[in-house]
């Protein structure tokens, strides 16, 4: 099924969260053949968790930790986050690995411990525009699949968003051939793991209501991960209901 995920980053209150909700889900309650979900910070799980209760919107947090438990200040654990009543989480997004100096043996560590209790992982990878120029794309790519899903045997829960790092915020997205091949790189990188699974990749990067179709209708594009578009629902909305 394809997917459609809004990742809104640190954005919305509680409250904000809520109203987005009441807007949204008239919106899309007829959308039956695609995977909604929804990411809002962890100060909005619960509360988010109750409002979707009952509707074909699903709960998606923005990070996890890898611990069960224990001494580490300010980090939330998997158990915690299912506990919440979260499905998925994103891993890696280059956010963290830019700002919190996150790399892919943390991130493997993360996406075991996701897949130990049963969360949903979407593991984002993805070249900087320097590492573009420089025509290091397929090598940046292979060495974050590589490292990330070393030692996982077990590939049910998996997505991947191809997440250019130069196309995220910055209203430049990808174009088709770039998103072709490197969807179609990931693909083959991926059989190497998990030649019977049919893993999801997702495409994220300046997704706005104008290029959704153009993108979706891309060979090996499951679907995407929208930041900025994600914040307005009527936007979301339209987004995902691009084909009607
Ligand atoms: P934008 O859609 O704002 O470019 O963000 C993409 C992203 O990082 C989603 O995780």
């Amino acid at each position: 099924m394809k997917f459609f995920l809004a990742n809104w980053k640190m954005h919305k209150t509680i409250g904000e969260a809520l109203e987005f909700i009441d807007e949204f889900i008239p919106l899309v309650k007829d959308v039956s053949n695609k995977e909604i979900a929804l990411a809002p910070t962890f100060l909005c799980l619960e509360k988010v968790h109750e409002a979707l209760k009952g509707t074909n919107i699903k709960l998606c947090a923005q990070n996890v930790f890898y611990e069960k438990q224990g001494a580490y200040t300010g980090e939330i654990s998997p158990l915690m986050l299912k506990d919440v009543g979260v499905d998925y989480v994103i891993v890696g997004h280059s956010e963290r690995r830019k700002y919190f100096q996150e790399n892919d043996e943390i991130i493997n560590k993360k996406i075991k411990a996701c897949n130990e209790n049963g969360l949903k992982v979407i593991i984002c990878i993805g070249e900087t525009l320097e590492e573009r120029q420089k025509n290091r794309t397929f090598e940046i790519l292979k060495k974050q699949i590589i490292r990330g899903l070393e030692g996982i045997s077990n590939f049910n829960n998996i997505t991947i968003a191809y997440e250019p790092v130069w196309a995220i915020g910055t209203g430049i997205v990808a174009n088709e051939l770039q998103i072709k091949e490197a969807h179609l790189f990931i693909k083959e990188q991926l059989k190497e793991f998990a030649p019977k699974n049919s893993i999801r990749i997702l495409y994220g990067g300046s997704v706005t209501a104008d290029n959704i179709k153009k993108i979706m209708n891309i060979e090996n594009v499951d679907g995407v991960l929208v930041g900025g578009a994600s914040l307005n629902p009527v936007n979301f909305a339209k987004i995902i209901k691009y084909e009607d």
